[in-house]
């Protein structure tokens, strides 16, 4: 049950707003005057109504007392006919709206119901935030999916020896925030060093993974530490693996079984007791089978493998991010945010994130930069978001099921038709040929809201 607090001196108004409150099930608590206002703000109420003009003083004083004790409580200013002004400056304070009186009933009910929803609105903000505040996830990693708890106990189970480790998942799913979170658990002294292969033109790749010495070749023109030895005591995350040249993969064997390499230039081997971990955004056991990576390598790096799984795979976990990305970025941008309407989130869960957690952030940043108000709404939503072709669906053979991939092209369908329907199931199901009640069936089993 809902409560409201009423601070109002006239004995006939507290009667009337008790009443039509009784009949939305919210009680009330009545009080008369500024200082006994003051003893019940510690407590709390979901609706605050505040009469400007009281025996002690002007409603005015206790508005920013109101707002500090309980800002998610809206507040409806009461004034007499005649004092706009007034309430005007009521809601340059924070009022959430204001009724002149006497108030017909039709509209104090509209008001009351307004409030209503903007208190469940907070509510489920606070609520989120809440739950971001408890568990938000391990280390620095966001996200409670059942997957990724296991990615969480993969880490702290690999974190302090020295195997290496395959971290598999598309592109944005979090595998280089995975490989520096092992590296942090590990104790490791040295440093934490990336080496994107495909950045790289390939006859290059060996002289920067192992180094060289002055004149090995063309265009050497002093001595180079590689990556391996930069992450000396440390830990070396080898991205993209895929694109390391058939040759360099076989040194890189006999690195991992040896512990030694040989700088460019040189003949005689050097130690390494650098750790490896290994990134890719495809599969490399399909690669292997495509014969474009080596099997002898694939085995020896295949001994622990952590995969992440693609956002929309774990979509419970987007109101998380949504939350830690609007502080992070309010903070960043100077911006005062308290949180996102229903219907722009409710986008953001049924988007199908292609660029997953990447994707999400950036969406994320942009709402915040081009949001006026204090409130993220579906206007401020990047227009890739809002549109939702079905053709973007991604087709991925190898990382996802048959099952998965119709399911996906299915939501994505059903979306736009209800879109372009303006949300009307009758006429979406119209849009796609289909039975009402099978679509919404689908609705229910995809569990698009
Ligand atoms: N679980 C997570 N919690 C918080 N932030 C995350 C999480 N996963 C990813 N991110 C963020 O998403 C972005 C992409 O993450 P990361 O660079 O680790 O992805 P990646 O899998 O290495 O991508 P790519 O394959 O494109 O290199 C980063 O800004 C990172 O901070
Ligand atoms: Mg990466």
């Amino acid at each position: 049950m809902n409560r409201a607090l009423v601070i109002d001196d006239e004995e006939v108004i507290q009667d009337v707003i008790r009443r039509v409150l009784e009949r939305h099930r919210i009680s009330t608590r009545e009080v008369y005057t500024l200082e006994e206002a003051r003893k019940h703000l510690n407590q709390e109420y979901d609706l605050v109504f505040l009469d400007l003009r009281l025996p002690d003083g002007n409603g005015l004083d206790i508005l920013p007392l109101i707002r500090e004790k309980l800002p998610y409580s809206p507040v409806i200013v009461l004034t007499a006919y005649g004092t706009v002004e007034s309430a005007v400056k009521a809601l340059k304070q924070g009022a959430f709206d204001f009724l002149e009186k006497p108030f017909a009933l039709k509209e104090f009910e509209d008001r009351v119901k307004k409030a209503l929803q903007v208190r469940e609105l907070y509510r489920q903000n606070i609520e989120l935030k809440k739950e971001l505040d408890e568990v938000k996830g391990f280390g620095n990693l966001i996200g409670k999916n059942r997957r990724m708890i296991e990615v969480y106990d993969m880490i702290s189970r690999v974190a302090e020896t020295d195997v290496t480790v395959l971290i598999e998942g598309e592109s944005g799913t979090g595998k280089e925030m995975v490989a520096r979170e092992i590296h942090r658990r590990s104790k490791r002294k040295g440093k934490f060093v990336v080496f994107h292969c495909g950045n790289i033109s390939p006859d290059l790749v060996e002289s920067h993974l192992f180094g060289h010495r002055k004149g090995a070749f063309t265009g050497a023109t002093e001595d180079k530490k590689g990556f391996i030895e930069e992450a000396e005591g440390g830990t070396l995350l080898l991205d993209d693996i895929l694109t390391l040249p058939w040759e360099t993969q076989a040194k890189l064997l006999r690195f991992l079984e040896t512990r030694e390499f040989i700088k460019l230039g040189e003949t005689k081997p050097r130690r390494s007791t650098a750790r490896l971990l290994i990134a890719s955004n495809k599969p490399l056991k399909k690669a292997v089978e495509e014969g474009k990576f080596r099997e002898d390598l694939f085995y020896r790096i295949n001994v622990v493998r952590i995969e992440l799984p693609p956002l929309r795979s774990r979509r419970e976990d987007i109101p998380l991010f949504v939350f830690h990305f609007l502080k992070e970025f309010s903070r960043k941008h100077n911006k005062r945010i308290k949180g996102i309407k229903e219907q722009a989130m409710d986008l953001l869960m049924n988007y199908h994130w292609p660029g997953n957690v990447r994707e999400l952030k950036n969406a994320i940043e942009s709402a915040v930069i081009l949001s006026r108000g204090e409130w993220i709404d579906v206007g401020n939503l990047p227009d890739w978001i809002l549109r939702g072709k079905p053709t973007d669906v991604k087709i991925s053979l190898g990382t996802k099921t048959y099952k998965e991939m119709m399911e996906e092209f299915e939501r994505t369908l059903i979306l736009t038709a209800l879109r372009q329907a303006g949300g009307v199931q009758k006429k979406a199901a119209e849009l796609l040929g289909m039975n009402p009640s099978t679509l919404s069936m689908a609705i229910k089993r995809l569990g698009i809201k």
